[in-house]
């Protein structure tokens, strides 16, 4: 069986991890989304928040899995037998830090990266941003699921309300 893992923070998901997810799942027998947990990287979500997010959105693809990893993605792909990563690339500006990452995981455990071109209509969007937009009222409907956007929207206000109360 063809496996291919997709990884990352998904802090949250969005449309641009949905266009990479979808398109891989129609050239692999399987694409497993790695949820990976970063000690030294805060997030907005919990991994389990950001694994349920990806379980919804991702639903209606029987060869689309959800799993979370802490550690290097190689052990998650050797513990797993997947012998592939997938990555979206956006902009010549992911490229470098990107092909680093994957000469790396090729030398440490010979593990391939296969990378796709986002779709133009998403080369600008990452979490990042949505999650930078919508803090200060912005809309980004476009850029997330609705189910993403309810609960995006539900720890946003329980974040200002947190910051308020501390003043
Ligand atoms: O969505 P992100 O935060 O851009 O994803 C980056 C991620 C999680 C895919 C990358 O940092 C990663 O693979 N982390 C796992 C730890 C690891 O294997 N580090 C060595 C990379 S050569």
């Amino acid at each position: 069986m063809n496996r291919v893992v997709c990884p990352g923070s998904f802090d949250p998901i969005t449309f641009g991890h949905l266009d990479i997810i979808t398109r891989a799942s129609a050239l692999f027998d399987e694409v497993v989304i790695a949820v990976m947990v970063n000690k030294t990287k805060k997030t907005l979500f919990t991994v389990e928040e950001r694994m349920e997010m990806a379980k919804d959105v991702t639903a209606a693809y029987p060869n689309v899995t959800v799993d979370s990893w802490s550690g290097l993605l190689v052990d998650y792909c050797k513990a797993n037998s997947i012998n592939t990563i997938i990555k979206g690339l956006r902009a010549v500006t992911d490229f470098d830090y990107e092909l680093q990452m994957s000469q790396m995981n090729l030398q440490l455990q010979n593990v391939e990266t296969l990378f796709m071109s986002t779709s133009p209509s998403h080369s600008f969007l990452s979490s990042s941003l949505v999650k930078e937009i919508a803090s200060y009222g912005g809309d980004v409907s476009s850029y997330i699921p609705a189910p993403v956007l309810t609960r995006l929207k539900t720890r946003l206000a329980s974040v200002n309300s947190d910051s308020s109360s501390e003043k």
